[in-house]
């Protein structure tokens, strides 16, 4: 008779082998079933990891081409070497991946290689990568699938000329010009990548501003740093249409509120408007999960759908599509499926957007909380102010905090600087404990770091900076 798993999770992304571990580490015998050849889903083979493997080389060859002479340090025009960018890129995603694959076994969790499909209460049937099925009896499922590219109306994905984020990831040379659609995060970064490498970047944007539901005067500052190192926004606009001639392709572009069209040759346009849950093939409506108005599957508050037995977690349901928040409802998941206590605190997510300089956020914006009606100060700080960022000269951006003008409590931080996607994490601790701008100004900081700009924010919300 066949094994009956407590739990069998389909898809090892973030979400499901994080789900997967504590599982397993909580005494549950678990099953993950997983169509690509390598676990890690979007994130460790085409996403975060291989993108910010091509964001840290391209950085470092901007920086030996443009600031090397500024620190005294001469050298000669460096070279690009794409093929081995690549094979940095390559080698970074296969450490990672076979780390997961190495997680898996160490937690004596069994792993099926094929595409699932739930056929019935507890059951999951398997079409094998290597051919033939297998049925899996299980108490529990998670689905863990992910999300896929979402794709403009008759514009169709080659993965070369037409790319996605995975084509861009793999671009064999460095376009002359790419035009890129939505200046979301993916845009930006992946802009970002090929504009240090020689690539003239045009962004076109639905919206009149960039990352939407990013504090709008963050947003603002950003824009301004990405246009001085040569990014070129199209606000406003939309692609129509993109006819290959010859080796190059004619993009229409035409303002979002109607009228006249223009054209933009370029060699490779990157379409990058979001990604959408992915559900296909997963014997949904057979199996009477309930989907909400935009496709994702629809859960409780515990993760549980409205079938007995079935939960989902991470890009599949509602939130931000974020790696580190398909981790921690993984890890909630499987607490509360141990009967613990598992639970993600939503207003604490970090988002981070890894160029140079960096974005990173949590909390409210100054939007959000005027929508609300929250009285709150503001207390900023910039880094031409801070002694660290002036040694690297990484002066480029500001610290931000928002914080409640009665209690004082921290409601949002919002950095843009070199390393901030490293610093953010002490503004997540001070909300998770509920703290105030006066905790984190009393906290001693190290000097000479960047930290003391966050620290000098959270003066200056009781109007005291010190080095300002
Ligand atoms: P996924 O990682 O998508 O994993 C789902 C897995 O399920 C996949 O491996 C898929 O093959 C598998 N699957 C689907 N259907 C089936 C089936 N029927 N049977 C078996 N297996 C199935 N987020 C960040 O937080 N930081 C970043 O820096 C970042 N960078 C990104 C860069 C890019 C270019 C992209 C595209 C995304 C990035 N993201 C980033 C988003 C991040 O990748 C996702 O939020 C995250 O991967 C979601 O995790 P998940 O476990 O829900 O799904
Ligand atoms: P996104 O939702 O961040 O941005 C999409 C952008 O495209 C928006 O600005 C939107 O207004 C615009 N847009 C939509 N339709 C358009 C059209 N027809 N024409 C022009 N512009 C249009 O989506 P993106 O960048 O594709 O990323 C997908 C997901 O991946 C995001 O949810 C993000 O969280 C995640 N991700 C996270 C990263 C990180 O944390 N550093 C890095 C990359 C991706």
């Amino acid at each position: 008779m066949a094994e009956t798993y407590d739990l069998t999770i389909i898809g090892t992304g973030p979400g499901g082998y994080v789900c997967a571990i504590r599982a397993a580490q909580l005494g549950m015998k678990v099953a993950v079933v997983e169509k690509r050849e390598y676990h890690g889903g979007t994130c460790l083979n085409v996403g975060c990891i291989p993108s910010k493997a091509l964001l840290h080389a391209s950085e470092m060859f901007e920086e030996a081409g443009h600031d090397f002479g500024a620190l005294g340090i001469k050298i000669s025009k460096p070279k690009l070497d794409l093929k081995a960018m690549m094979g940095h890129r390559q080698e970074t995603v296969e450490a990672n991946v076979q780390g997961v694959g190495f997680l898996l076994k160490k937690n004596k969790i069994d792993t099926v290689h094929g595409t699932g499909k739930i056929t019935g209460p507890g059951k999951v049937e398997v079409v094998l990568a290597d051919g033939g099925a297998q049925t899996i009896e299980t108490k529990n499922i998670v689905i863990a699938t992910g999300s896929d590219v979402a794709t403009l109306p008759g514009i169709e994905i080659d993965e070369k000329t037409i790319v996605s984020s995975t084509g861009a990831l793999e671009l064999g040379k460095v376009p002359e010009t790419l035009v890129v659609v939505g200046a979301g995060v993916i845009g930006l970064e992946l802009g970002s990548v090929w504009r240090r490498l020689g690539s003239n970047v045009i962004v076109v944007e639905f919206l009149d501003r960039i990352l939407p539901g990013m504090d709008g005067e963050t947003a603002k500052t950003f824009m301004r740093s990405l246009k001085k190192q040569g990014m070129t926004f199209k606000l406003g606009k939309k692609v129509t249409g993109a006819a290959k001639r010859g080796k190059a392709l004619e993009i229409s572009v035409e303002p979002a509120k109607g009228g006249d069209a223009e054209t933009i040759s370029a060699d490779v346009m990157l379409v990058a408007i979001g990604r959408i849950p992915y559900t296909s093939g997963l014997g949904l409506e057979e199996a009477g999960v309930a989907l909400d108005e935009r496709g994702r599957v629809k859960i409780d508050n515990h993760y549980a759908t409205n079938v007995a037995g079935i939960y989902a977690i991470g890009d599949v349901v509602e939130g931000p599509m974020l790696a580190h928040k398909a981790e921690d409802e993984g890890l909630a998941l499987a607490e509360l499926l141990a009967g613990k206590a598992g639970h993600v605190n939503y207003d604490v997510i970090p988002g981070v957007v890894y160029t140079m300089p960096e974005v990173a956020v949590v909390g409210k914006t100054e939007e959000e909380l005027k929508d609300a009606g929250v009285a709150y100060n503001v207390g900023k700080f910039p880094f031409t102010a801070n002694g660290r960022a002036r040694a690297m000269r990484k002066m480029d951006g500001q610290i931000k905090i928002l914080a409640d003008a009665k209690t004082d409590r921290v409601l949002g931080v919002h950095m843009i600087g070199a390393s901030v996607g490293e610093m953010i994490h002490e503004a997540a601790v001070l909300m998770e404990f509920g703290g105030s701008a006066e905790d984190l100004m009393r906290t001693c900081h190290a000097h000479p770091t960047m930290s003391e700009a966050v620290r000098e924010a959270a003066l200056a919300v009781d109007k005291r900076a010190i080095h300002m």
